[in-house]
């Protein structure tokens, strides 16, 4: 007789931070296990952290600089041209950034057409991601940031 053992889920890493600049390194350190293509769902209340953690990420594949990522809320999508480890000679990476708060049809993601943005070099990291069943379904993995009192959040980052 065969048991099925439930497959776990692994945990890749987890940290914790005290500090936006704390959440910008997490993410500096976190590209390199994010290599494309991949989809992930970035977890978390508003002013969680995660456009923070964006910013780390972004600034690791030399795509842009920490002040120069900001909240897609209103155009739904940022595109950074960034570069693996952001060496000069490095492999390009898409970095595509998406926030999904202010939608809530599924509908509503045709526009996006993400079976297109989903190359061979793309990292997309969506924000609010979690809302849509299809986006669960193309998900790869997710990182959640959570408050855990002031300014300290732990970050924690699952790939499938
Ligand atoms: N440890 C921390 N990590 C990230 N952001 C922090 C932290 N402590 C305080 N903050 C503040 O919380 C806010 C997070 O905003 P943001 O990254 O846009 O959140 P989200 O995208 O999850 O809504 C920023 O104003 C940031 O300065
Ligand atoms: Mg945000």
């Amino acid at each position: 007789m065969s048991k099925t053992v439930p497959k776990a889920t692994p945990t890749i890493r987890e940290f914790e931070t005290k500090s936006a600049a704390g959440t910008i390194a997490i993410g500096r350190k976190l590209a390199d296990l994010l290599k494309p293509p991949r989809l992930l769902i970035l977890r978390g209340d508003l002013g969680a952290g995660k456009t923070t953690l964006v910013k780390g990420i972004a600034c690791a594949l030399g795509a842009a600089d920490p002040d120069e990522v900001t909240s897609p809320t209103f155009t739904l999508i940022h595109e950074y041209a960034g570069t693996e480890s952001g060496q000069p000679d490095g492999r390009p990476i898409k970095l595509l950034h998406l926030d999904l708060y202010r939608l809530d049809a599924e509908r509503q993601l045709d526009s996006l057409g993400l079976d297109d943005l989903q190359t061979e070099d793309a990292l997309i990291l969506i924000e609010w991601g979690e809302k849509f069943k299809s986006i669960r379904n193309r998900a790869d993995g997710e990182i959640s940031v959570t408050a855990t009192g002031g300014d300290t959040r732990r970050i924690t980052l699952t790939l499938k």
